[in-house]
């Protein structure tokens, strides 16, 4: 399977890209963000439990993260009709991604690559400022945003060392049109595949 971690800073077009890589290498997309957006609006515990860390711009604890993550995995790759997974919002702490690893390895796979989105804060605010104000996503806010930044700044990027020592980091410049950073990433994918 050709399973890629796509990474980067909030606003820094995870999302955005996975829709392109889905459609043109047949991958199966789970975005943790969207799992737990989900879990919110259809009112479940675990969507109420995951909102009170969302809403502050926090992560959700490892330990919960890691078991919705395998259950997603499973559940997306049971009918073998995709050609491999790509993980957005997935690993954020150095733990998730030691987990990640080791459920690829119980499955027999391995990550092909992580792909780093690169983009200046500066344009991550204005990004996700603006989105805030076409969708009303709730996290969407200044003081949100600052939060989140926070938070990967300290909490999630460790983990580009760890996959540089892996030798699977492609650092990738995220500013541009959505097409001029596809081919970018395209280029990386059809190395890895
Ligand atoms: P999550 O939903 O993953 O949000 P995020 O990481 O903050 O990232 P975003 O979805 O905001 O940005 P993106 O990189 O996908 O960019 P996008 O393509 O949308 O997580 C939300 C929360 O859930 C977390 O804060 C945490 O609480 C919790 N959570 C999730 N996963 C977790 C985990 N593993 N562990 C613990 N907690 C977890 O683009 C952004 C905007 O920019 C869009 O409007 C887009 O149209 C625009 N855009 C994209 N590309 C370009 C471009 N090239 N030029 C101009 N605009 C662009
Ligand atoms: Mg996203």
């Amino acid at each position: 399977m050709l399973n890629i971690v796509i990474f980067g800073a909030p606003g820094s077009g995870k999302g955005t890209q996975s829709e392109n890589l889905i459609e043109k290498y047949n991958l199966a997309h789970i975005s943790t963000g969207d799992v737990l957006r989900a879990e919110k609006a259809a009112g479940t515990e675990l969507g109420k439990l995951a909102d009170s860390y969302m809403s502050k711009g926090q992560l959700i604890p490892d330990e919960l993260m890691i078991d919705i993550l395998a259950s997603v995995f499973d559940q997306k790759t049971k009918n073998g009709d995709c050609k491999g997974v790509i993980f957005d919002g997935f690993p954020r702490t150095i733990p998730q991604g030691t987990a990640l690893s080791e459920m690829l390895k119980e499955r027999g796979e391995k990550i092909a690559a992580v792909v780093s989105l690169d983009v200046a804060e500066e344009e991550l605010i204005d990004r996700l400022i603006s989105r805030g104000q076409k969708t009303g996503r709730t996290d969407d806010n200044y003081e949100t945003i600052k939060a989140r930044l926070d938070v990967y700044y300290n909490q999630t990027t460790p983990l580009k060392e760890m996959y540089e020592k892996e030798g699977i980091l492609h650092a990738i410049e995220g500013i541009g049109t959505i097409d001029e950073i596809f081919g970018r990433i395209a280029t990386v994918v059809d190395k890895v595949k």
